[in-house]
């Protein structure tokens, strides 16, 4: 069974549950700049979470490309990757535990045909006032004693740090307004030996490779509000389960590079390299860092040094790195294997090949002339400080080139936490790179200067938040309406070729940036203003209506009309002003917003600018 093989059966089995296959969204969200990739398939489906109706009904069932920039660093073990497919069911108001985790084993044991015996399951314990989630556990206690298995050795419980999903993670780190719940997940025992560095004894959540998690269904039933939980107007399933995962485990694999899908690369790699991957497990990063490249290069971004440019970069730059480690540069014929393995699904990967190793290539020259550059600044700079020999950020403690300086210098070279910056920031060398070459700096100072940059281009799936606001505040709820406002202003005002490029919305200010190629004079902003409170004076009335797309163009609703909403899409009026394709959620009156100013505008590119603005 392959890996699009099981990608098939999923959809028909949940078509077959009455489901409607929703469409895989981008990679890089589209128009929502509130989070730099789509890291599982219900980020999308947020609003619908919080109770929008969804044009495509309660039932939803998907396949979803996922990136994970906060599992960079865990990419090197049997199991994790920063790219992966998520098979997603939904969901919204309708079914709940009695049918979704009788339907997930179904699928397990009879489509996929795992024996029983693999499997292992976990439950929430509780916490503060939610309760003990014993509802699954009595589901659970019949599935097992019906195949003859000891429930209580099948069935795990632990608490909000295992299972309690959010996208923020634990419920304390739950913005206002974010939605969340308990989960129940399934885990394969690969039946390896417990490795005792791991802890005493073995658990379905030990880290030691015997067990890996399959599916997790989420009890998505609560939203954060004033600091507490309160129940959503519905109780919903949100169901993720990695693709290369379940394939890992029909194959009974514990290793996920040995898959049919991901060995075909590793073997790459390996003739390549003229390594054995059995001895280098660099090949495993090199195999995540390049596939996970490929799938964003196609979504159309470009190595940079901001969001998701800057993570395309890293992932570039480390996959390059530890392919030199091992001995080799020709990155081409890997591409064309990951390319060739994940033709089945994503026919876009051959589609853009050319565009792709065409990145790629330039990437790694640029990279190579860029550390030549840092070379050359150390040099001139610290003539004392050896050869300057850069290392690569695949040796993060030294590796051997860094020592092999470090021996030559007969000591340490004290340099400016300036200069370390500017070796960071304008030359791309990590910090380990930098000491790796001998070369010390005042630690805190340094830390305080990458501080800023980091906040602006660290990826974002722990601190963004998707669905056009950071967060769901009655604050950010307030910005989000009048970024619409906003919206029809800037088109009365300098045209109608004006439209919204992005948004950021937060409890503290609204960022809104559209496509203009002039700053907008003293004039125009304050004209702007005036419009928008004009409006907010009004109190007009905020509704949306489920309209078919063609009647939408018709009435000259703006947004972005994606292809994914075929049949309807969802429109918010303001009174008579304002009609534009949008998930929500929205004030009732523009009379809640009270005031809006404009705090700043700027220029963010050729023909783009931004705007700041507070309302309340
Ligand atoms: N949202 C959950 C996850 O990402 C289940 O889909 O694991």
């Amino acid at each position: 069974m392959t890996a699009s093989d099981i990608l098939q059966r999923y959809i028909s089995f949940f078509e077959n549950k009455e489901h409607v296959r929703i469409p895989n969204s981008s990679l890089v969200p589209q128009n929502d700049p509130t989070t730099l990739f789509t890291s599982s398939g219900m980020q999308p489906l947020v609003p619908y979470l919080l109770g929008e109706p969804h044009p495509s009904g309660k039932r939803l069932v998907n396949v979803q490309n996922c990136f994970r920039a906060k599992d960079i660093d865990e990419v090197g073990d049997n199991r994790h990757t920063t790219f992966f497919r998520m098979l997603g069911n939904w969901s919204l108001g309708d079914y709940f535990k009695a049918e979704q985790i009788p339907w997930f084993w179904e699928f397990l044991t009879s489509e996929l045909k795992l024996p029983a015996q693999k499997l292992y399951v976990s439950v929430f314990n509780g916490f503060n006032d939610i309760e003990k989630d014993t509802e699954s556990e009595q589901i659970w206690k019949k599935i097992f004693e019906d195949v003859g298995l000891d429930a209580r050795e099948r069935i795990h419980f632990y608490g909000v740090d295992k299972n309690w999903w959010s996208r923020a993670g634990l419920p304390q780190d739950m913005p206002e307004g974010e939605p969340g719940g308990p989960d129940t997940e399934v885990f394969f025992d690969f039946g390896t030996t417990h490795d005792k560095k791991f802890g005493e004894s073995c658990n379905p959540n030990c880290q030691c490779g015997r067990f890996l998690e399959i599916g997790n269904s989420v009890f998505m039933q609560y939203i954060k509000r004033n600091g507490a939980f309160q129940e959503l107007p519905n109780r919903n399933v949100d169901f993720g389960g990695g693709l290369e995962r379940l394939l890992a485990v029909v194959e009974n694999q514990n290793d996920i590079f040995e898959t049919s899908l991901l060995s075909p690369v590793i073997k790459e790699v390996e003739k390549t390299t003229g390594q054995s991957y059995a001895e280098n497990k660099k090949m495993r990063i090199i195999t995540d860092h390049f596939v996970a490249s490929s799938f964003i290069i196609a979504n159309d971004v470009e190595p940079s040094n901001k969001e998701q440019g800057y993570i395309l970069r890293r992932l570039l730059r480390r996959g390059i790195d530890n392919l030199s480690e091992i001995g080799a540069s020709d990155v081409t014929p890997i591409l064309e294997s990951i390319a060739s393995q994940y033709k089945d699904t994503d026919e876009k990967l051959k589609e853009k090949f050319e565009k792709i190793k065409g990145v790629v290539l330039e990437e790694q020259q640029g990279y190579k002339e860029t550390q030549e550059r840092a070379k050359a600044f150390i040099q001139k700079k610290y003539p004392s400080a050896g050869s300057g020999q850069v290392p690569s950020t695949a040796s993060s403690k030294g590796g051997q080139a860094g020592q092999a300086i470090g021996d030559e210098l007969m000591g340490v070279t004290k340099i400016s936490a300036e200069d370390a910056f500017v070796l960071y920031s304008t030359h791309g060398l990590s910090p380990a790179q930098i000491k790796s070459l001998g070369l010390v700096f005042n630690n805190q100072e340094f830390a305080r200067k990458i501080q800023e940059h980091q906040q602006i281009s660290r990826a974002g799936a722990t601190q963004k938040f998707a669905g056009g606001l950071a967060d769901h505040s009655q604050k950010s709820i307030l910005g989000h309406t009048a970024t619409h406002l906003l919206h029809q202003a800037l088109r009365d005002i300098l045209g109608d070729k004006v439209h919204q490029t992005g948004s950021n919305i937060t409890s503290e200010r609204l960022r809104f940036d559209f496509n203009y190629d002039k700053p907008l004079t003293d004039d125009e902003i304050k004209k702007l203003e005036d419009t928008v409170n004009e409006k907010i004076k009004e109190n007009l009335h905020v509704h949306f209506e489920m309209i078919p797309l063609k009647k939408a163009l018709a009435i000259g609703a703006i947004g972005l009309f994606d292809k994914k909403y075929q049949e309807e899409v969802k429109v918010y009026f303001i009174g008579e002003y304002s009609k534009e394709f949008c998930g929500g959620p929205h004030v009732n009156f523009t009379g809640e917003i009270k005031r809006f100013n404009i705090i700043k505008q700027e220029s963010i590119g050729q023909g783009l600018r931004r705007i700041y603005a507070q309302v309340g």
